[in-house]
């Protein structure tokens, strides 16, 4: 079963695709490694992508079997949030409905 990871190369993604690989799922990490780090993937498949980008999220479901998504890219500092709510428009809000589009 493939599975998409998206923020796999943060904190949280990368433990879940930890998780995954040990129960011999096939993992596809996308992530823009904006605030993540390519040294945190522990394994699967990265593809470096922005999930603002409807193309990017195109190829990624058109190149690989997709079954299951788990959705942990964001970008999570409140008080920069208070300061530039739009980059979080699109990061969070946009980015997810992006997402469920593809
Ligand atoms: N860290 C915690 O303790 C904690 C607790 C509860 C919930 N969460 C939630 O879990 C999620 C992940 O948090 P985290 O701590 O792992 O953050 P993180 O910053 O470590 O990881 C987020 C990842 O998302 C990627 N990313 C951000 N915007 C992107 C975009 N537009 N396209 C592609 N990739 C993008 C970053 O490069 C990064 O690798 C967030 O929604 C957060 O609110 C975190």
């Amino acid at each position: 079963m493939t599975v998409v990871v998206t923020g796999g190369a943060g904190y949280i993604g990368s433990h879940t695709v930890k998780e995954l690989l040990q129960r011999n799922y096939r993992v596809v990490i996308v992530d823009n490694l904006s605030t993540g780090h390519r040294e945190l993937v522990p394994g699967g498949e990265l593809v470096q992508a922005d999930l603002r980008s409807q193309e990017d999220l195109k190829k990624v479901f058109q190149a690989y079997p997709v079954e299951a998504v788990l959705h942990f890219a964001a970008l999570i500092q409140v008080g920069e949030s208070y300061a530039d709510p739009q980059k979080y428009y699109l990061h969070n809000l946009f980015s997810s409905l992006n997402l469920l589009r593809g």
